[in-house]
């Protein structure tokens, strides 16, 4: 249990690093709270016109849930094969959930985070990476076919346990429904948009102050 809280908490310093906010102001693009949705994540930052900005907050917002992930896989385990067990199972899926909780409620920005989309799909690609393209494939379709990326989002979070259980087992399905969960309550304002039918689609520069 000692190792299952060191893994949740170095997945939360982990996850907790805005690196949306971070790259805006190193761009000297201001603070990205204060453009489109206020928003820290990548379909945000592309709110900015800068691709190349929101590509990498993409990829940095899930590869530090995947690190975070790793690190507990192969450095906090006592050995390797116990992932397995329930007891292996909660220093993995714990560093896992730190991360998401850092991106979502970071320390450093008075608990006002992310929404969790990128972070979720770095942590399930470590965890079990079928899992983690499904997510990305559902995303896929629904953004392509819809153009809103916070609808994407939902589709494959609340679809996500579902393929867990079916592909992986209960617990990454239970990881997976808590995540969704979260993704869903930071989501509040985009599902009201969505029912009012003034989400911004992608592309567009909208999005309403938090
Ligand atoms: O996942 C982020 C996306 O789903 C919504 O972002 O900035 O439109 O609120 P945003």
């Amino acid at each position: 249990i000692i190792r299952a809280i060191f893994a949740l908490l170095t997945g939360y310093l982990l996850g907790s690093i805005p690196f949306g906010l971070l790259l805006t102001r190193a761009a000297g693009l201001g603070d990205i709270r204060s453009i489109g949705s206020g928003n820290i994540g990548a379909t945000n930052v592309l709110r900015t016109g800068n691709k190349k900005l929101a590509a990498a907050t993409l990829l940095l917002d899930a590869l530090k849930g995947a690190v975070a992930v790793l690190i507990a896989r192969y450095f906090i385990l006592p050995f390797q094969g116990w992932e397995s067990s329930l007891d292996g199972a909660l220093i993995v899926h714990g560093a896992a959930i730190g991360a998401f909780l850092g991106h979502v409620f970071p320390v450093w920005l008075k608990f006002k985070g992310g929404k969790g989309v990128a972070t979720f799909i770095g942590v399930l690609m470590a965890l079990n990476w079928i899992i983690g393209l499904i997510f990305c494939a559902t995303w896929l379709v629904i953004a392509f076919a819809q153009r809103f990326s916070s609808l994407a989002a939902l589709t494959a979070a609340a679809t996500a346990p579902l393929f867990a259980y079916a592909w992986d087992g209960p617990i990454l399905a239970a990881t997976t429904a808590f995540l969704a969960v979260l993704l869903f309550i930071k989501h509040r304002s985009n599902i009201a948009r969505l029912i009012q039918g003034t989400e911004p689609r992608i592309g567009s520069s909208g999005g309403k102050p938090r």
